[in-house]
């Protein structure tokens, strides 16, 4: 990566208000339980702050500094880091609405999935993929305009199971649900 778009990164200071995909993920996480849960890419806080109300330990990571400093949903534990790479734990439950878009570039840290919607994602995964219990499980969200079935391949190669266990009709795609297992 070019260090002049690392520096971009490191300084957006864009949160990514609560959407769409983010009510489709905390519809389905709202009966969760457990000890510890791990929301990566928290943004906002929204995802980590209701994970906070059946868990006793939630962290949320986030690659950009001040989008944690600046949180509407202030968590007790924010990690600035790529994915989960700063920490060396099994949670019971990691969650990510991750950056999922097909795009040419990564301009926008909070949509931009890179090519094919998986370059991000793929990172994410690899480091989620370290800090899942045995037993936990790993749900994330990515949509039928990116290369979702290439994505599922590559959780699948990694050696965890991976299903698609809700999906969301918007006007032009359809956001899934993927749960992946060790
Ligand atoms: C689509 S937003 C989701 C924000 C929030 N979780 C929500 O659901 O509303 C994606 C978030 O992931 C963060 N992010 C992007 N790439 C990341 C990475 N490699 N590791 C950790 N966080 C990342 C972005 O800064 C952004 O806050």
């Amino acid at each position: 990566m070019k260090s002049s778009n690392l520096q971009k990164i490191l300084s957006n200071t864009n949160q990514y208000p609560p959407s769409e995909d983010t009510f489709f993920l905390a519809d389905n996480i709202e009966n969760e339980k457990g000890f510890s849960a791990l929301d990566i890419g928290t943004g906002s806080g929204f995802l980590a702050d209701l994970l906070s109300k059946n868990f006793s330990i939630v962290v949320g990571t986030d690659l950009s500094f001040s989008v944690l400093v600046n949180q509407s949903y202030k968590i007790q534990n924010s990690i600035c880091c790529n994915g989960a790479d700063a920490l060396d734990y099994k949670f019971d439950l990691i969650v990510c609405n991750m950056p999922y878009l097909a795009t040419d570039e990564i301009i926008d840290i909070t949509t931009d999935g890179g090519i094919d919607g998986l370059e991000i994602p793929i990172r994410i995964i690899q480091s989620a993929k370290l800090c899942l219990s045995d037993h936990g499980k790993f749900l994330f969200i990515t949509s039928t305009l990116s290369n979702y079935k290439k994505l599922i391949e590559f959780v699948e190669l990694q050696g965890m199971s991976a299903d698609i266990i809700s999906r969301k009709k918007l006007f032009f795609e359809e956001l899934l649900l993927i749960c992946a297992q060790n």
